[in-house]
């Protein structure tokens, strides 16, 4: 019956014998390494970062949207397990690649990270493995990076071991949508690959949507995170054309929503962040551009949405600028660093834009954020204080860069200072002293 090696991993998977090795256990590949334990996997997973596996072993999480009670709960039933060493590929029958996707600072795809993790898997592939590559990339990376170097050494794709991309869509921070219940859009290097990476995640994630190619699932994650870098940059662009026109865009947005068909509310705010949507839309140009098609829509976006820290900083010029101050000398209070609400990630936040810009007018900076304990800025170390300590300092100007959902708004209102909120978090006050985008 398991006479071919699709039947074979297939019955594994079924059985919950087969054993899959996740590849990069960050926002990504942690959740998904514990969503395969809870399934009934023998999970591993690999990290160049000791801490990290070291974290995992003693049963921890260091990804907000994990509960370590579930790392400790897998851990102990043997079911997870981390570690540095990659000779251990060897023992898996699934390996999910989950590593870092960054620009260089061309803003050229730097794909060296995803180089580095097939050539460990390709050291020691074997008939029959599942490889599945989750970092988000352009379309080809499939079959013109993985493919090639996995394949060098004889075995070939679909036929001795199956290839398959399946996009990663978590949203960190998102209480509501998770790995588990996020559709998983799967496109295999041929039939075979398909069938069994789609199997895999059936046995984790709720819905699997099977794709005919690793272009198209490639694909779909660039049109998702495209979609919302120009829909952000568009809206940002009305917010800077509502200032001029003395209309306050929040209220025109929250009207606007009552559509109850064909709009969807975007927001805008101090710039993009995270490790996707400031990215991933120029891994598409990047690859659109070697066919000779320029893609207008995302360096449009991406200039408006860039210029957004700069606005912040034009913003807090006409806050204190209301009192007869100036920004060369004023201290500047900051609430929330991280790129979004309730997440640690600092990855390309716009707040940092927004510290050095100011830094470099004379601006005096301090910050709260319950998820950043530290950061480095202008070579030097900071540290987060909270919100009574940071009211009591009275800056002349404050600004509400990210809206964590911990911040006590009120004391903020209450203690009468300037406020430029970016986020729209005071949207109940509307005192002189709030500046809103
Ligand atoms: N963070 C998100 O919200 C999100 C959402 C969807 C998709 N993605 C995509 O998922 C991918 C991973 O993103 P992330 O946010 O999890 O990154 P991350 O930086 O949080 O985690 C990546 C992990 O990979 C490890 N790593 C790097 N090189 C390695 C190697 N050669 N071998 C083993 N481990 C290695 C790092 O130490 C790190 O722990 C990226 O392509 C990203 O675009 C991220």
């Amino acid at each position: 019956m398991n006479d071919t090696p699709v039947a074979a991993l297939l019955d594994r998977i079924r059985t919950r014998r087969a054993r899959v090795g996740v590849i990069g256990l960050g926002y990504v590949g942690l959740p998904l390494a514990v969503e395969f334990a809870l399934a009934g996997f023998e999970v591993t997973g690999f990290d160049v970062d000791a801490a990290k596996a070291a974290e995992i072993n003693a049963g921890r999480s260091y990804i907000p949207d994990v509960s370590t009670a579930d790392v400790a709960a897998v851990v102990r039933d043997g079911k997870l397990n981390a570690t540095t060493d990659m000779r251990v590929l060897a023992d898996m029958d699934a390996i999910d690649i989950c590593v870092p996707t960054p620009l260089r600072k061309t803003k050229d795809p730097d794909l060296s990270y995803i180089v580095l993790a097939v050539e460990a898997v390709a050291a020691t592939l074997k008939p029959g493995q599942l490889v599945i590559l989750e970092s988000t990339t352009y379309p080809g990376t499939t079959d013109e990076v993985v493919q090639p170097t996995l394949e060098a050494k004889g075995l070939q794709a679909d036929v001795d071991f199956f290839l398959a991309f399946s996009p990663e869509r978590v949203d960190p921070g998102n209480q509501r949508f998770t790995t588990k219940n996020i559709p998983k859009i799967v496109g295999g290097i041929g039939p075979a690959s398909t069938e069994v990476a789609a199997m895999l995640y059936a046995a984790a994630v709720d819905r699997v949507v099977p794709v005919s190619s690793t272009r198209v699932a490639e694909m779909v994650k660039l049109l998702e995170n495209t979609f919302r870098a120009v829909n952000i940059g568009l809206v940002n662009e009305i917010a800077l054309m509502c200032h001029k026109m003395d209309i306050d865009v929040w209220e025109v947005i929250d009207a606007a929503k009552t559509k109850p068909f064909g709009f969807m509310p975007f927001y805008p705010g101090p710039g993009l962040g995270g490790h996707c949507i400031p990215v991933d839309p120029f891994y598409l140009s990047w690859k659109a551009r070697q066919n000779g098609f320029e893609c207008r829509f995302i360096e449009l976006a991406g200039h408006v949405n860039a210029s957004m820290p700069e606005y912040v900083v034009e913003r807090v010029a006409d806050a204190l600028n209301s009192v007869r101050k100036s920004i060369n000398g004023s201290s500047v209070h900051l609430f929330g660093v991280a790129y979004k609400r309730d997440v640690n990630d600092m990855r390309e936040s716009p707040a940092l834009d927004v510290m050095q810009l100011l830094t470099k007018r004379g601006a005096i900076l301090s910050y709260s954020d319950p998820f950043v304990a530290e950061l480095l800025h202008d070579g030097e170390v900071m540290r987060s204080i909270d919100t009574p300590a940071a009211l009591r300092q009275r800056p002349d100007c404050s600004i509400i860069c990210t809206d964590h959902s911990t911040f006590d708004y009120a004391a903020i209102v209450e203690s009468g200072g300037l406020v430029v909120d970016t986020r729209n978090a005071l949207r109940d006050c509307h005192a002189p002293t709030i500046f809103r985008l």
